[in-house]
């Protein structure tokens, strides 16, 4: 493999093994200077300047910190910058700066807290206990399906307030709208998706307005007390947020709530299956080691694997001249592999301490919002799961094509 041969932005990159992948950017890792490479062609925008790969980890780490040289609110934090038509559905806080960004984020930050999170924690266990109970009773089956999906779905429905009746059609929404190139999910006729994804952004804000709506007619002594009801009536200097807004907020947050912890489970029951060593370790002192493999697994697994910024003002950062406008892409899947901060990155090790890796980015504004939701989450599933089905093992997993989650779409277990 030669750098000349990589290419980022081509899909077929991101259909190779998951070892070749990793090849690939530890090849960048070891250049003097980021890579530059030019954007792949989009249907709903022009193709844009191209950018910089950030693939160690002091560039994503830096960029994170100087949210003022490298910002989130020009053009987007996908490589492509979104049109207006598409910001109206997935624009929101992530897209946005500091002073409006914390005000957003402001809104529905407590919810997040580990003081609010412990408060539902044993919901979180009793969903969990069910899903192990019906996984026993069906046996053998799609790990994904049965169980990796449904917790993060049950958790982030029930803190907006979403009826149970609904949960199909939010996972089968926010499973188009992070589908990156998946012929499952998404046409291949370039045209055809874009209708697709504007189609699921529209859907979850019908959703949502009609959350809204019975909000607004619950008599004020009695709110529910609901983060779609936080969000109608949050007032951002004096003003509430626009239907656009609340729906963009909305598809934000159960996208994110979907598609990142469901992805790091599957990776575990894989990496458990791969280093049953590592299996063993954790059984032997469960409470001991439960968080480390915790943050081991999103580290090896770094469920998103990037988010770009741009530069706002010409800047040097660890020798390399940046202008205004520049693209950089913080490549959190391969700072979580980089040698000079991880030994042995490749070895999967429930023990690694320290362990500061960027899989729910880096220090800086958009740290996250759900991290403490996610761990608990991934905690609480995997202790369900391992000591009560302990033999259970990963078979071979279908994974998303996608740039930007490192997603499995079915994956068959058997215990
Ligand atoms: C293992 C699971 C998860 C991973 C790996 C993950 C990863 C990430 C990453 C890398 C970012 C961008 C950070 C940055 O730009 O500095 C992010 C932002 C965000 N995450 Fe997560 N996430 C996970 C779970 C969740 C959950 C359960 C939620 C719940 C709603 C959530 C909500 C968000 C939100 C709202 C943002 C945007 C924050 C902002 O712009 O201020 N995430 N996440």
């Amino acid at each position: 493999m030669t750098v000349a041969g990589i290419d980022l932005s081509d899909t077929e990159f991101w259909a190779l093994p998951l070892a070749d992948r990793a090849a690939a950017f530890a090849l960048l890792r070891a250049q003097q200077r980021p890579v530059f490479f030019e954007e792949p062609e989009v249907p709903f925008s022009e193709k844009g300047p191209g950018y910089y790969a950030l693939a160690r980890y002091a560039d994503v780490v830096e960029a994170s910190r100087h949210p003022q040289v490298f910002c989130s609110g020009k053009g987007a934090t996908s490589i492509p910058d979104l049109p207006l038509e598409f910001n109206e559905y997935f624009g929101s806080m992530i897209n946005i700066d500091d002073p409006r960004h914390a005000r957003l984020r402001g809104i529905v930050s407590r919810a997040f807290s580990p003081r609010l999170v412990a408060k539902f924690e044993d919901d979180v266990r009793r969903a969990a206990a069910t899903i192990v109970d019906e996984l026993l009773a069906t046996g053998p089956c799609d790990f994904v399906q049965h169980v990796a999906a449904r917790l993060p779905l049950k958790i982030i429905c029930d803190m907006m307030g979403v009826p149970g009746d609904r949960y199909e059609m939010v996972l089968a929404n926010t499973n188009i709208i992070l589908s990156g190139a998946d012929p499952e999910f998404l046409s291949e006729d370039l045209d055809q998706a874009v209708i697709q994804l504007l189609g699921a952004g529209q859907a979850l804000a019908d959703l949502v307005t009609s959350l809204a709506a019975a909000r607004a007619g619950a008599p004020a002594e009695a709110p529910a007390d609901d983060l779609v009801s936080a969000l109608v009536t949050a007032n951002i200097d004096g003003e509430q947020l626009t239907s656009a807004e609340l729906a963009s907020f909305f598809i934000l947050l159960v996208v994110a709530g979907n598609e990142t912890t469901r992805n790091a489970l599957s990776h575990a029951l894989m990496l458990f299956t791969e280093f049953p060593d590592q299996r063993a370790l954790l059984l032997a002192d469960l409470e001991g080691r439960i968080e480390g493999a915790v943050e081991e697994i999103v580290r090896y697994a770094s469920p998103v694997v990037f988010m770009r910024r741009t530069a706002t003002q010409d800047y040097t950062m660890n020798g390399q001249d940046y202008h205004e406008g520049d693209k950089v892409v913080l490549y959190y899947y391969s700072a979580n592999r980089d040698e000079a901060v991880f030994a042995d990155p490749e070895r999967f090790d429930i023990t690694r301490s320290p362990n500061p890796h960027v899989g729910f980015g880096a220090a800086g504004p958009h740290y996250c919002l759900g991290a403490h939701l996610a761990r608990r989450e991934l905690t609480v599933m995997l202790r369900e799961l391992l000591t009560r089905v302990p033999d259970i093992t990963a078979g071979e997993p279908d994974r998303l094509l996608s740039s930007f989650i490192n997603g499995i779409k079915h994956l068959p277990c058997q215990f």
